[in-house]
């Protein structure tokens, strides 16, 4: 019975191995990732995943819940006095921008390295979809449940439940009311 199960073990490590390894290293190597960025201070929920690799400003003023998903080549820019809040079960597709920071740059007479910044946090709030190559820019508040299309520059705040796209991010539709489909919703349906 013991050595059966060996036998059955063996013969699945043998042939699965290339499923087993690529995946077992890839856990390994988000676990690590993830315990690093801990270790620098980003807030990180229950059950989320970023996956390898990202980049990060001021990693203590990142802020993501639980059961959330960062997508390869994320830049998460925050400032020394600025947050990214990201709430719980939101998705970010690979190469989404982040940046809470922007230079000033009225003063035509002083190199725009000189004028300094400004800080304005960023929210994405809980179970949004964000596409693909997303630019959220400073000061942007994303409601709850939002979707933003892929490569959309947001630069104003999303209402809940909103479907934006394009540059400057601007609304497509609610989610759940799809022009050609019969079963439009109410949002409390939605939402209930
Ligand atoms: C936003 C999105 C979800 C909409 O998909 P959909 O519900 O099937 O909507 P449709 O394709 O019917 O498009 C609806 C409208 O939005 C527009 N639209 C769709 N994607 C857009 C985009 N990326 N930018 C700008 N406008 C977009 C369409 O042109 C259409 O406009 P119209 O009504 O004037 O014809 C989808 O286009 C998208 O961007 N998904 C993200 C994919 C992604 O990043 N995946 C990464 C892996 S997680």
């Amino acid at each position: 019975m013991f050595r059966d199960s060996i036998t059955r073990l063996t013969i699945i490590l043998r042939t699965e191995k290339w499923r087993i390894i690529p995946l077992l290293n890839d856990r390994l190597r988000y676990y690590i990732w993830a315990l690093r960025l801990k270790i620098l201070g980003m807030k990180l929920g229950k059950g989320t995943l970023v996956r390898f690799p990202i980049s990060y400003r001021y990693p203590n003023n990142i802020k993501i819940g639980q059961n959330v998903l960062i997508g390869e080549y994320a830049f998460l820019v925050a400032g020394p006095n600025s947050t990214i809040t990201i709430g719980n079960d939101t998705k970010l597709a690979a190469n989404v921008y982040v940046i809470t920071t922007m230079h000033n740059y009225e003063d035509t007479k002083t190199p725009i390295r000189l004028q300094g910044n400004t800080e304005k946090d960023v929210t994405i709030g809980k179970d949004c979809w964000i596409g693909r190559g997303v630019t959220i820019l400073q000061g942007v508040k994303i409601g709850d449940g939002a979707v933003v299309a892929a490569g959309a520059v947001v630069t104003a705040d999303v209402e809940p439940y909103a479907v934006v796209g394009g540059i400057p991010a601007s609304f497509i539709r609610r989610r759940g009311q799809r022009k050609d489909s019969g079963d439009m919703l109410r949002m409390t349906d939605i939402r209930g």
